[in-house]
């Protein structure tokens, strides 16, 4: 399947490799066709860089994973028509970066990135996954040991479908994957992250090995 990402950070990085290695076409894209940020990824074989209006163009199915306060100017920069129809994907979480201290995470019931995308561009098919752990984890999840889970959240179930078929690809097994409903169901994944990011940073910050979240029953 052809793959836009937008995002050049170490997600949409992560995310463009993996999926290469699984056969998709992929094209990343940045702010601008010429942004530096592009570098990294032209050196990797196979992934094709653009602006993000590229990349949302080259996709049958679009990956957000652009800095969170950013994703409705990054996604609002494609034309419409490209956007129309097509499953998209959002890893993102809404988080400011203070001059001190850890990010802040501003999603709340009433600020949930999912749901504003959806709002924003209701010919897209926005489906919320991914974004309740690292990025290596997301893309292998055999990092972790256990049915640590990943949360599934939108409203069309064909997208939702083809977002899970991803996620197989990476390695998640169907009793990891957890569909919670409705795109508004992806206020819980990104309230997580206030979580996650304490336990991130008491299993020693940014140098933390791969963890991630289970859902034990009796
Ligand atoms: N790091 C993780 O493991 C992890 C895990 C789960 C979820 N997430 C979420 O995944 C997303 C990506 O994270 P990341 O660390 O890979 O990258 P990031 O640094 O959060 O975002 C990088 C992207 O944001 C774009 N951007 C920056 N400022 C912008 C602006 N003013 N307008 C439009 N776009 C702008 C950049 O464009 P240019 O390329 O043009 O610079 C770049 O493509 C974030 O929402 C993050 O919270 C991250």
């Amino acid at each position: 399947m052809k793959i836009g990402i937008l995002g050049t950070g170490m997600v949409g990085r992560a995310l463009a490799r993996r999926l290469v290695e699984l056969d998709h076409g992929v094209m990343v894209g940045a702010r601008s066709k010429a942004s530096e940020s592009l570098a990294k990824l032209g050196e990797l074989d196979g992934i094709e860089t653009g602006s993000f209006a590229d990349a949302a163009a080259f996709g049958e199915l679009l990956i957000n994973a652009t800095g969170g306060i950013h994703s409705i100017d990054a996604i609002a920069s494609c034309e419409p028509s490209d956007l129309a129809g097509k499953t998209l994907l959002d890893v993102a979480n809404l988080l400011e970066l203070r001059p001190t201290g850890p990010p802040v995470s501003l999603a709340s019931v009433d600020n949930c990135l999912g749901v504003q995308i959806q709002k924003t561009f209701p010919d897209s098919k926005v489906v919320k996954s991914l974004n309740t752990m690292n990025c290596n984890v997301m893309v292998d999840p055999s990092l972790v040991e256990g049915d640590h889970v990943v949360f599934v959240s939108g409203d069309d179930s064909a997208a939702k479908g083809a977002v899970v078929g991803l996620l197989r690809g990476f390695g998640w097994r169907d009793e990891q994957i957890n569909d919670l409903g409705g795109i508004e169901t992806a206020a819980g994944p990104e309230m997580i992250m206030p979580l996650w990011l304490s336990v991130m940073f008491a299993r020693g910050g940014f140098d933390a090995g791969p963890f991630n979240f289970a859902v034990n029953s009796g």
